[in-house]
């Protein structure tokens, strides 16, 4: 850790450790041990990325922009697809809908649903939508004009099934996570999960004639798992 950072690492976990304190109902006895151990014994900037932390970090506003994963991603949704006027459906939005809460404070018009069993409430109003469940392929999603997940494990395969079976254009950042749920005896590794789901996309955007599959590597951030996207033609 940087000697000048310290005071504001240390003061950051013990606000951490307080969220925990207060709001322990909202976790599982075991989660919460976890979440102990990461916060006790990671270091920073690593920790702004740990996904169960960093999604608390969000809520409390605690992370530094350059670190922060919602702004960049919801920068990037902006540039590829644009979410002005847009109602959007997000995929595994996480315990605190962090970037939901980033589009709807941008966004003059249009609508966000989040959906994900781990949504800490239920919640609707005119541009809001938390949907404390999990989507697949088959799910009601309205009128949808985007359909964007940042590393929904493997909610990234309902959010191909439903952007390509509606025609509706996508942003996916991909993560390991896919193979750690139910499905991960059908995959022999990592490498083997993000390959199906890129072949599943491109094939997907071809047949459907969505234009493009496009695939980024974001270096500041790890640089590990692609963001793949459709580019239309028109676009
Ligand atoms: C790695 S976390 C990412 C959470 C959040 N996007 C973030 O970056 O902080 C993956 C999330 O996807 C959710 N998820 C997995 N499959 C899902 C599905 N089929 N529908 C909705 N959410 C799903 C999980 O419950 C989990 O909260």
């Amino acid at each position: 850790m940087e000697e000048c950072n310290y005071g504001i690492y240390k003061k950051t976990k013990q606000r951490l450790f307080d969220f925990l304190n207060e709001n322990g109902h909202l976790f599982g006895g075991y989660e919460l041990k976890i979440l102990r151990s990461i916060i006790e014994h990671y270091d920073f900037p690593m920790l702004y990325f740990v996904e169960a932390v960093r999604n608390i970090l969000e809520k409390l506003k605690l992370i530094p922009d350059e670190y922060n994963i919602y702004i960049k991603f919801l920068n990037l949704v902006e540039e590829i697809h644009g979410i002005e006027g847009k109602n959007i459906v997000e995929v595994g939005g996480g315990m605190f809908p962090g970037l939901a809460e980033r589009i709807k404070l941008k966004q003059k018009n249009g609508k966000i649903v989040v959906f994900d069993p781990r949504l800490y409430k239920e919640y609707d109003s005119d541009k809001f939508t938390l949907c404390k469940k999990k989507i697949h392929r088959n799910s009601y999603i309205g009128k949808a004009d985007l359909i964007i997940g940042l590393m929904p494990c493997e909610g990234a395969e309902a959010l191909l099934d439903l952007a390509i079976e509606h025609d509706i254009d996508f942003v996916l950042w991909l993560c390991e996570g896919g193979p750690h749920g139910e499905g991960y005896d059908f995959y022999e590794s990592e490498e083997e999960w993000l390959s199906h789901i890129i072949d599943k996309a491109k094939m997907g955007v071809s047949k459907k004639n969505m234009g493009e599959l496009k695939k980024i590597l974001i270096p500041d951030f790890d640089g590990k798992y692609p963001v793949i996207y459709n580019k239309r033609q028109k676009d």
